[in-house]
């Protein structure tokens, strides 16, 4: 859902709320946003009232904001409201013709690659590989990684077709079965942007640097086949090192760090 704030001036702010499903079903997750010439004047804190109205009425009890700027206005504000740190987040960007992607297989796997639907022979096995993403360090979110089956893939799946998303993965497969992957997507409306999705290596066979080499495999597929596309980003949980080593290592540069902050709705 989105607001926007209006003033003599025009629009002079707004907002943006994802209602999750599932797991997360009593949380929304909010996006306020004030003109910095209209800042100071309470509009941020009206805006955040009627967001918060409406999260009350759909029977949901918090809300969370996952993009604000470490030491800035967002920071501050939200704070000041009682809102408390959940974890932090660097986002990470890669300029395409910065990327290294020159990294050997080990011996014993096996790499596969597909764009929207996963073959029949391997989306069980796809399936509980992304559950290993449940491993990559959340802080203290009370956000939760979805449980994933081979439902939960396919419904996934149509999801993206319906909003022209494309989505490829790249796995790593061992005896057959998928026991790593990565998954990025392009949206129509900035086919420019490639934004990177779940990296998850199956505990077992992790610290063989199937990261870097998915995510190399994947880097290399996307230069040869969408020309369009000229960056990457991603974000990256601040205590998460082997991934953020993993990005470096890809050329990946650090632009920003974002604050996940978390608040109950009584009391807004
Ligand atoms: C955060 C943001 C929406 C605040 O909008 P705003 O209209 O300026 O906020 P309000 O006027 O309602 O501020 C209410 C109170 O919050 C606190 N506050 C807001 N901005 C602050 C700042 N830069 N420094 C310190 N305290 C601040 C103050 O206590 C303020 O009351 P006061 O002005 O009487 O001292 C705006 O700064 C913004 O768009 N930032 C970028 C986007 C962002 O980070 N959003 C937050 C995450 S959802």
């Amino acid at each position: 859902m989105h607001w926007l704030a209006r003033s003599g001036a025009g629009v002079v702010g707004g907002a943006v709320a994802y209602f999750p499903e599932e797991e997360n079903a009593d949380t929304a997750l909010i996006t306020v946003t004030v003109h910095p010439d209209h800042r100071r004047r309470g509009v941020g804190t009206a805006v955040l009232r009627a967001v918060v109205a409406e999260v009350a009425r759909r029977g949901r009890t918090a809300v969370e904001a996952w993009q604000v700027d470490e030491g800035g206005a967002g920071e501050r504000w939200a704070l000041s409201l009682g809102f408390r740190e959940l974890r932090r987040m660097v986002l990470q960007r890669l300029d395409l013709p910065a990327a290294r992607t020159d990294v050997p297989v080990p011996p014993g796997y096996e790499l596969r690659s597909w764009v929207g639907a996963a073959p029949e022979d391997v989306v069980a096995s796809y399936a509980r590989a992304r559950n290993a993403i449940s491993d990559s360090p959340l802080g203290e979110a009370d956000y939760e990684h979805p449980d994933w089956t081979v439902d939960r893939v396919r419904a996934e799946e149509a999801a993206r077709r319906r909003q022209g998303v494309e989505q490829r993965v790249v796995v790593a497969l061992h005896a057959g079965r998928v026991v790593g992957l990565t998954e990025v997507e392009t949206r129509p409306a900035s086919p420019e942007w490639l934004t990177q999705g779940d990296t998850a290596v199956v505990a077992a066979h992790r610290g063989r640097r199937l990261g870097l080499v998915l995510k190399a495999h994947m880097l290399r597929w996307v230069a040869a086949e969408l020309p369009a596309v000229e960056a990457v980003l991603t974000g990256t949980g601040t205590g998460n090192h082997a991934m953020i080593r993993v990005n470096h290592a890809l050329g990946y540069r650090d632009v920003r760090t974002w604050l996940f902050l978390r608040r109950a709705v009584d009391g807004l």
